[in-house]
Formats: structure tokens, sequence, C-alpha cells
């Protein structure tokens, strides 16, 4: 049974997907611990009722990126995590982090990426009038939103789509795409193919 370790700053509705996910046995896996670097956040109390291990860390509290990377690293290892899984978490990392679990760190994005990056991506979508958007799972490089991607799932616009509605649906498929990326790391069904181009490696997730 592989260790996740979940990221979170919010709501946490793709956590609470992934722990539905590992109750009903679709992840053989377990959320090991959830970290977050606001007390406030939803998501731990998600956590709490599911009976998972949570941790407050303020980035506020660190001198520096690195410092605060060095006290996720500490939990993440105490706690025996495999793969760290950002859930809604909204800070940059470093080398700290990434080295430390090499090609282990993921992210959900609520775009096809490389289209808008960034916060609030699914109002840039809208906004922008695309008639196709959706959401992305890559691995995490220190750049945002840039690293290899692993999944994506496309969500049409309507013709009267509110904004609400559209990130409703955005979010309903992010919580089957995040699922369905992580039963496939428990089960060593990600591949990484180093050798893709110069600059990028390809990923592929094999069928169960
Ligand atoms: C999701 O849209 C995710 O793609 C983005 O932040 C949001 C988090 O939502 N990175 P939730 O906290 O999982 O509900």
């Amino acid at each position: 049974m592989s260790r996740l370790g979940v990221l979170v700053s919010g709501n946490g509705s793709n956590l609470q997907a992934l722990i539905d996910a590992c109750a009903s046995g679709r992840i053989k896996g377990s959320v090991a611990v959830v970290i977050s670097n606001r007390a406030d956040a939803y998501a731990l109390e998600r956590a709490s009722k599911a009976g998972i291990a949570t941790q407050v860390l303020s980035h506020k509290a660190y001198p520096s990126r690195e410092a605060f990377d060095a006290a996720i690293v500490e939990v993440l290892r105490r706690e025996r995590v495999e793969w760290v899984l950002f859930a809604g978490f909204m800070r940059l990392v470093t080398p700290v982090l990434l080295d430390a679990f090499p090609d282990r760190v993921l992210n959900i994005h609520p775009s096809l990426l490389p289209a808008f990056p960034g916060v609030d991506a699914g109002r840039q979508a809208f906004e922008y009038g695309v008639k196709q958007t959706g959401c992305t799972v890559h691995l995490v490089t220190h750049e945002m939103d840039t690293g290899p991607i692993i999944a994506q799932t496309a969500v049409a616009v309507r013709e009267d789509d509110s904004l609400d509605a559209l990130m409703q649906r955005i979010h309903a498929a992010e919580h089957q795409t995040y699922v369905a990326v992580a039963a496939a790391l428990c089960e060593g069904r990600i591949e990484l193919d180093h050798s893709f181009t110069r600059a990028r490696v390809r990923v592929r997730v094999r069928e169960s």
C-alpha cells in the first residue's frame, strides 16, 4: 500500500476524492498525512474526519522558501510518504522539496496546460472565450504549472455557460482525473520517458 502525502491550502475537494477512493479500494494506497500552510483550510477538517494525521506549517513562520520546504520534507519523511500530491496547495516549491522526492511530486491544475497557468485558471479560460478547457495532472518542477503532463481531461464550454457552472464541471473532472492518476501511481503504472526530447520528459500511464 503506497503512502500518499497531500498538501493543501483550502477547501480540499480533491483531497476528499482521494480519501474516498482510498477507502473504497479504488486507490491501493492511503493518505498518510495532510499538510496545510493555512490553519483555516477546510481540507484539514476533511482529513480529521477521516482519521488522517494533519500538520499545519505556515509559510510565514519560516525565513525562506527553502526553510519552509525543509519543514515539509521532515513531516513527509516522518510519515514515510512515497508520493506527494498537491491539491490546491498555493505555494511555489524549491529543489529542497523536489530533490527529496524526485519525480514524485504531483499537482492538479484547472486548465489544459500549457494554456492558462497561474491563479484563477478557470476564470482566465472562461473570459478568454475558449470552447474547451479542463484539467491537468502534472509533475511539479520549480517553475509554476510547467512540469511533465501525466493526464488531462477536457471539459467543453457550453453556449450558455456561467463561470460557476463551468467550474463545477472542471472540479468534477479534476476529482476523477486525480483519482485515476493516484490509482496508477500506487499500482506502478506510471512510466517516465527521459529520452523523449532534450527538454521534456514524457509520462505514460498504463491501463490497469
Ligand atoms: C483545484 O481547482 C485545483 O486544480 C487547484 O486548486 C483547486 C483546489 O480545489 N490547484 P480543492 O481545494 O481541491 O477543492
